[in-house]
């Protein structure tokens, strides 16, 4: 199956602005692709400086605007799409990741391990870490979300993985230089593809500022590098994957790295 990142920069508080740069983005997609990965809060930008200002850059799910673009590129293109947003549900914000079908399901992760001044403004995610099975012509392939921050946490990509991810979306804002390179060993300790997508830009806000560091990352089962990113290119990578792989969990035939866990050990 063919899977892609995006890497963009989204504007901050401006929810048109970053609809108008996906769907030109998007449309300009020549090759057919299975499943597309989009950054965090790709709706709404990361640096707010109020509540307010959050969840006046928020929309609900379904049925916000935002949504309802994806809903239609992903028919369009008749691919599955993970995308990062700033959700509202009621009086609270969350900081989520969805995966958007053709057929205009969604499924939303909530992100578990909010990173600093997010915790100013989201509620720490309620959805747990759930696997989501995919189909059509690439078969049954199952996927699970994680955000940014969460790669920090081994427990969050093992979850994923026991619950029988083959493939972890990571829709990311990071500002820390290391996910990209420790991306490779959540891949390979867990054994499945890895599709973080990373954004990029400065972000100012008053008298704040963060710099994104792009270098989006695709990265195999193996520890192969399917697709590394510019640090400030705006660009949609696609590479060819066989899920297949993400099934195979023996490092040599001695070791499973599901079977020779000790949890025993682990408490
Ligand atoms: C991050 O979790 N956005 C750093």
């Amino acid at each position: 199956m063919k899977a892609a990142y995006l890497q963009f920069q989204p504007v901050l508080n401006d929810t048109e602005a970053n609809i108008k740069q996906i769907a030109e983005l998007t449309g300009k997609i020549t090759e057919n692709i299975d499943l597309l990965v989009m950054p965090e809060l790709t709706n709404s930008g990361y640096l707010f400086t109020s509540l307010d200002e959050a969840m006046s850059a928020s929309e609900e799910i379904p049925g916000g605007k935002f949504c309802q673009t994806l809903q239609q590129i992903a028919s369009a293109k008749n691919m599955f799409i993970v995308s990062g947003i700033c959700e509202r549900a009621g009086d609270k914000l969350y900081n989520s990741a969805i995966l958007v079908s053709p057929d205009g399901k969604i499924d939303t992760y909530r992100k578990t391990h909010l990173f600093y001044e997010e915790k100013l403004w989201f509620h720490p995610g309620d959805s747990g870490l759930n696997v989501y099975e995919i189909t059509g012509e690439i078969g049954r392939v199952k996927i699970g979300m994680m955000i940014c921050f969460d790669w920090v946490f081994p427990e969050a990509a093992r979850t994923l993985a026991l619950k029988g991810a083959q493939i972890i979306a990571h829709p990311s804002n990071l500002v820390l230089g290391y996910c990209q390179q420790a991306m490779f060993t959540r891949a390979v300790e867990n054994r499945v593809y890895t599709i973080t997508a990373n954004r990029t830009g400065t972000e100012k806000n008053g008298d704040k500022e963060l710099y994104f560091t792009g270098k989006s990352v695709i990265v195999d089962p193996k520890g192969n590098y399917l697709a590394s990113g510019g640090v400030d290119s705006e660009e949609i990578k696609i590479v060819e994957i066989d899920p297949e792989l993400a099934l195979d969990k023996n490092i040599t035939k001695l070791n499973n790295i599901f079977d020779d866990r000790r949890t025993e050990f682990y408490r």
